[in-house]
């Protein structure tokens, strides 16, 4: 049997992969078994923030794997440390949580918010969480629960109680839900990556800030695709003009390493205690030092670079043919087609390229650090595709 074939057999079902397996990589370049290389433009779903087998990266992961791979978290170790003390530093938050993946790192901020009500009120009136229409917030029960898509929870109930839906851009909804529940927090990706790429509007968030006030309601951003460089800064919260209560990441934070963290600010930062939370393997130390190598690089210049070639993605294909529109921000954006997504997927995969879906629309999220030359390449595949 060949790799696909034992894939098939022996791993659980839940992906449908496309016919291709990734052997090598380096940089945005993806080598197949047979040797074919592919631009790829998905960077592991926002994973690969500096692609495939980054030397800085690679070097910072391997040094920590050669030392200390795991001690408990019963210990001091310096990587969490070390990179706890720069995202805080960086970000304005206090206090930060590792966990191995997003939808853990939301499950920290979950708890911390409902932790924060029930201190304050003595009980779980205040444990509600308003979320979006067309959320993802992870596959676990809860993060599921607080995802406001119906297509993820067929099937899987009961859910986690107590999260309750806004259409995006529609602020009333929001303040409806706070006046008539018992309210914690709103929680928001500030660009809606598996909904399909549409960044909220600034009106909209500074309403549901203003509604957060009124009500006593903590600020929840989920970063965990938008975080990171992403964007075009460090956080998408940095391009709206206020600092969350709490912020969950993961995804580009660990390089292709799993690692997700939840950071605190000032109102919550105490909020958990000793025994309150915890992972065995979150805030590994291998995962910390790659994370750290990461956020090391993610400077103004780099970020310049990143808006760039976004500029340049949206140039090019806003108004090509093929295209109804292109939504997102920095290097993470979305494509409306007029052929079906997958189609125009499959065209590329062919002719060596990587793209993303996200519901009906081309998804892009290249590494960060994808060179210009490779980006021009394979977005000329691309609109050749998208017009045919
Ligand atoms: C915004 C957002 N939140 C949470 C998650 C879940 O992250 P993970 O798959 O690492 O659990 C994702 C994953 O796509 C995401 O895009």
């Amino acid at each position: 049997m060949d790799i696909k074939q034992i894939d098939n057999t022996y791993v659980a079902e839940t992906y449908a992969r496309f016919p291709l397996e990734i052997a090598k990589g380096e940089g945005c370049i993806a080598y197949d078994e047979n040797g074919k290389s592919y631009i790829d433009l998905g960077s592991g779903i926002a994973a690969n923030a500096f692609g495939y087998a980054d030397k800085v990266w690679a070097d910072a992961v391997s040094r920590q794997a050669n030392s200390v791979q795991h001690t408990s978290n019963l210990y001091y170790c310096a990587p969490g440390a070390k990179l706890a003390q720069l995202l805080c530093e960086k970000t304005g938050m206090k206090k930060v949580f590792f966990a191995n993946s997003g939808a853990e790192a939301n499950e920290c901020a979950i708890k911390t918010a409902r932790r924060w009500a029930f201190k304050k009120y003595g009980d779980e009136s205040h444990a509600g969480i308003i979320t979006l229409v067309n959320s993802f917030h992870g596959r676990t029960i809860t993060t599921l629960a607080a995802t406001g898509q119906d297509t993820f929870h067929t099937e899987f109930g009961p859910f986690t109680p107590g999260f309750y839906y806004a259409p995006a851009d529609d602020a009333s909804a929001v303040r409806k839900l706070a006046e008539e529940n018992g309210c914690c927090a709103v929680m928001m990706e500030l660009v809606q990556g598996e909904g399909g790429v549409n960044a909220l509007s600034k009106e909209f968030v500074a309403d549901v800030l203003e509604i957060a006030k009124e009500h006593d309601l903590l600020i929840i951003i989920d970063e965990i695709q938008t975080g990171n460089g992403r964007t075009g800064k460090l956080y998408a919260w940095m391009h709206y003009g206020f600092t969350p209560d709490i912020m969950s990441t993961a995804k580009g934070l660990g390089g292709g390493l799993p690692i997700g963290a939840c950071l605190m600010g000032e109102k919550v930062e105490n909020v958990m205690t000793p025994g309150s939370h915890g992972s065995t393997f979150g805030g590994n130390p291998v995962c910390c030092a790659g994370a750290l190598s990461i956020i090391e690089r993610l400077d103004d210049a780099l970020m310049d670079e990143v808006c760039k070639k976004s500029e340049y993605i949206i140039n090019e294909l806003t108004g090509a043919k093929g295209v109804n529109s292109v939504t997102g921000m920095g290097l993470m954006l979305g494509i409306d087609t007029v052929r079906p997504a997958k189609e125009v997927l499959m065209g590329c995969m062919e002719r060596g390229v990587l793209v993303l879906t996200a519901k009906t629309k081309v998804r892009l999220l290249p590494p960060l650090n994808i060179p210009f030359e490779s980006l021009k390449k394979a977005i000329s595949i691309l609109k050749e595709e998208l017009a045919k």
